[in-house]
């Protein structure tokens, strides 16, 4: 399990760049991850001032624990150059690339990355630049997230996260709006006919052991459709989903964190296989239930991440 795996994300609140009171306010928000977007949301004519409200944000800090990202433009567009100069400077936790597409877009980021001084992690449990992370240290150097929202990306997702010896990829995030736009599909009824897709992005990430989050429900308004559709994240195998507005915060963090059952459940499991009798078991009887080591691995990731919420 890498650090990364065990971080917490189950609110991951998108702001644009160009709103310097959302910057503000979001220095007192309960989000565990916060998205400064410099692509979508923020209008071409206002990309420099954004990019000036970054480096005075971060050189004002007071972000917290809170796990920071940014958000470039297109891969290969002058605004995403300098979008990485800022970047160099404001020294986020994470970058998030708009529609990865390919392992040549991934090829053109790390060219485009190692030019402006960027120093990657390649992924907790790799390499980084020659040095191995040891485990349990939160690896030192920016992280690379991918937006997963073109049609390129969801038939060759496998490609793109292979080529894992260019760039080590630490996160996926569904951009459900621009596959609904690329693709004609209606993100309605449920999700219904984009299940297919959104499932097996989930499945790739787990098969990588990267995190994975939902894409944004639009109507900030309608919480009880939020609240269902966050529900549904949860059951599908999300880590956590990406909001637009500070009042879906409080409900992701409620669905997306382990219930106290749950977190009893593993302390229980930790505890047994920790007894001097169960050192080398593969499999234990826990009060009549079989308990496997794969469910030791589960109840750590779940402890780490409680851990996490709670610090
Ligand atoms: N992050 C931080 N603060 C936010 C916020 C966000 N994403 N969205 C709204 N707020 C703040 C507002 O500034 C306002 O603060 P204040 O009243 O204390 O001054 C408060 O929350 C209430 O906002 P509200 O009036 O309900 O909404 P709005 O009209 O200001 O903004 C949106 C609505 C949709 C424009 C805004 O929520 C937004 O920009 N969301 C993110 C969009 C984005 O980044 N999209 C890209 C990825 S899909
Ligand atoms: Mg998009």
């Amino acid at each position: 399990m890498s650090t990364d795996q065990a971080r917490p994300r189950r609110s991951v609140l998108y702001l644009p760049a160009s709103n310097p009171r959302a910057i503000e306010k979001s220095r007192d928000l309960e989000c565990d991850t916060i998205v400064f977007d410099l692509e979508d949301a923020v209008a071409p004519a206002a990309k420099d001032e954004a990019r000036k409200n970054l480096l005075a944000a971060f050189q004002a800090a007071g972000f917290g624990t809170r796990e920071t990202v940014i958000r470039t433009n297109a891969i290969g567009s002058d605004d995403y150059l300098n979008d990485l100069q800022t970047i160099a400077t404001c020294a986020p936790d994470a970058v998030l690339l708009p529609k990865v597409s390919c392992p040549t877009d991934l090829i053109a980021f790390a060219r485009d990355a190692r030019q402006a001084g960027l120093k990657l992690v390649r992924s907790a449990a790799t390499e980084s630049d020659g040095d191995i992370v040891p485990s349990g240290q939160i690896p030192s150097g920016l992280a690379v997230w991918a937006m997963i929202e073109t049609v390129a990306a969801l038939t060759g997702l496998h490609q793109i996260l292979e080529a894992h010896s260019v760039v080590a990829l630490d996160c996926l995030v569904v951009g459900t709006n621009d596959i609904a736009k690329e693709t004609g599909v209606s993100p309605g009824n449920q999700r219904l006919y984009l299940m297919p897709w959104l499932m097996g992005i989930v499945l790739a990430a787990k098969q990588h052991q990267i995190s994975v989050l939902d894409g944004v429900w639009n109507d900030f308004r309608d919480t009880r459709g939020f609240e269902a559709e966050t529900m549904q994240s949860l059951a599908m195998g999300f880590d956590g989903k990406t909001l637009i507005h500070p009042s879906q915060i409080e409900p992701s963090n409620r669905i997306f964190s382990p219930s106290a059952q749950a977190i009893q459940e593993a302390q229980e499991i930790v505890a047994a296989f920790s007894l001097p009798e169960h050192h080398r078991a593969g499999v234990i009887n826990l009060n009549g239930r079989m308990v496997e080591r794969l469910h030791l691995e589960q109840a750590q990731r779940l402890l780490a991440i409680h851990q996490g919420i709670c610090a």
